[in-house]
């Protein structure tokens, strides 16, 4: 089976814009989506779960979004963070410009949507938030996780929805067992939020 659309760095997809409204903690927003994005269409339950259980965001530092898509984790971070700088990352260009554009016309100014190769090396996060793209596979995903999770802060934390048909209570098992603190802060409507601290120091 092919990867979705939504997963090419270069979407062809001949665009088909719409728009999606959220309720956040600061009231309504909505966001410009189209064709060749994650859940394009409508908001993904997981990702309204992820939002109800963002839990404390800090008020500065870098704060990351993992897999941004068109922008919804990132949006609500970067308006419950003014002082922070948010990190929205992806690998399609088409999510990274919605999400720019998201950015722009709510005045977010905090918010950088960037590949992986934009983040500076020294940058540490506050905070990692992902509805991670866990269709890529075990492997790839695991790399992915581990390899922003060892950019956390000291005491920083991350936390993932991942649904629990995809396989969330192994990639828990997985996390804890590669030395990554992990505990579930809620499952609701087939979805866990893991909550995942950086690993302990050999
Ligand atoms: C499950 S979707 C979540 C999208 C968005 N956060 C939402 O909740 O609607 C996962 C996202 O990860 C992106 N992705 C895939 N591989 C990635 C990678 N290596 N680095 C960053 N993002 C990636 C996909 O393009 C997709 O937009």
């Amino acid at each position: 089976m092919g990867q979705p659309q939504y997963f090419q760095s270069h979407p062809d997809a001949p665009s088909r814009p719409g728009r999606i409204a959220l309720q956040l903690a600061g009231g309504r927003v909505e966001l410009e989506t189209d064709a060749a994005v994650f859940s394009a269409r409508r908001l993904d339950p997981g990702t309204e779960v992820l939002l109800r259980n963002l839990g404390p965001v800090p008020p500065e530092g870098h704060l990351l979004d993992l897999g941004c898509g068109y922008g919804p984790v990132a949006v609500a971070l970067a308006l419950a963070a003014p002082a922070a700088t948010v990190w929205a990352l992806d690998t399609n260009q088409r999510a990274l410009e919605l999400t720019r554009r998201n950015a722009e016309s709510l005045g977010l100014a905090n918010l950088r949507a960037a590949v992986e190769g934009d983040v500076g090396g020294e940058v540490r996060f506050a905070g990692m938030w992902s509805n991670p793209p866990i269709r890529i596979g075990k492997p790839a995903l695991h790399g992915l996780l581990t390899g922003w999770l060892d950019r956390l802060a000291p005491s920083a934390w991350a936390r993932l929805v991942v649904q629990k048909h995809l396989g969330s209570d192994s990639l828990a098992r997985w996390l804890e067992a590669e030395g990554y603190p992990t505990r579930r802060v809620t499952s609701e409507n087939a979805y866990r939020v893991l909550e995942v601290g950086g690993r302990a120091a050999a």
